[in-house]
């Protein structure tokens, strides 16, 4: 068997399609949705990241605040800018790009940002509001998983879905998403993570496998129950001569082998990639729309 390829790109272009009429009604109630984008350092992948929000912002008609600030940037500094996004009302979502420099208490900058423009879905607050079940900012990569998940007709209720990875913006999100009692969940998850004796043996239960450690190849073809849903999460750079920048891109899954056990799989790139900013723009969006109620 040969898995049916879930393309990422297909589905959130669809919902950026879905964004783009909602902003243009904002902007016609004289509201253009503004998200404040804070980068600190020159972490090449993170620059990556930020620079496709920015562009993504720009072509559904958003507006973006750059802040690109030096890796020497103080706490004190990056507060202040917290605060001062905070008070603008043409900022309706703020985005800290995440890891931070060593020096910076990323948990403080997180607690800085008001909850109500956490467009990231990281302040306690909303993880309060997600865990039990109430409206909150989702998480733009989890949301974005189960966004594919439901759009390709996949059967989430009764479901096991096993999870490998318990990061605060993956795993653990994603796990406490697809417990509620909503439509777009309902499922049994079992979470895997380094401390896991045996990962395979969970897998091989699982209907949906979603890799999310940040490690090439932790799910192989042995792994895979025949016909099962497997969704990687995973971005890593592995050396690749053959290639102008030296690298390439790979997941956390076995792609080549694992796609002919599976019943449909997502590529990386190209899969759950393009719906993680997809997300944000729609948290964003949402954020404006809540202005004007
Ligand atoms: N770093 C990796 N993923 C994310 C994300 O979704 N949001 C932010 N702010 N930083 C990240």
């Amino acid at each position: 068997m040969t898995a049916k390829i879930i393309d990422g790109k297909q589905v959130a272009a669809a919902i950026r399609e879905e964004l783009k009429a909602e902003v243009q009604k904002l902007k016609a109630r004289g509201v253009t949705p503004g998200l404040g984008v804070i980068l600190v350092g020159d972490d090449p992948a993170s620059k990556s990241y930020v620079t496709a929000k920015e562009r993504a912002c720009e072509e559904i008609g958003l507006f973006s605040d750059d802040n690109r600030l030096p890796a020497t940037t103080s706490q004190a500094e990056l507060l202040a800018r917290v605060h001062k996004m905070n008070a603008d009302p043409k900022i309706h979502g703020i985005l800290v790009q995440l890891p931070l420099p060593k020096h910076l208490n990323e948990s403080e900058v997180l607690l800085a940002i008001n909850p109500d423009k956490d467009v990231d879905g990281f302040h306690p607050i909303n993880v309060g509001r997600m865990v039990l079940g109430q409206k909150a900012y989702l998480p733009c990569t989890p949301h974005g998983v189960v966004q594919l998940l439901v759009r390709n007709g996949v059967k989430l209720k009764g479901a096991h879905v096993v999870v490998v990875g318990r990061s605060n913006i993956v795993g653990k999100p994603l796990a406490n998403m697809l417990v509620q009692k909503n439509d777009q969940a309902n499922a049994t998850v079992t979470i895997c993570h380094t401390g896991t004796k045996d990962i395979g043996y969970f897998t091989r239960q699982a209907d949906i496998v979603v890799a999310a450690a940040g490690h090439p190849n932790t799910i192989t073809a042995d792994m895979i129950k025949p016909g099962a849903v497997v969704i990687d999460v995973g971005v890593n750079r592995v050396e690749d001569a053959s290639k102008k920048a030296g690298y390439r891109l790979v997941g956390d899954v076995d792609f080549e082998a694992v796609k002919e056990k599976a019943g449909l799989i997502t590529p990386v790139p190209g899969g759950v990639g393009p719906m993680t900013i997809t997300m944000l723009l729609f948290n964003t969006v949402e954020s404006a729309k809540r202005t004007t109620i």
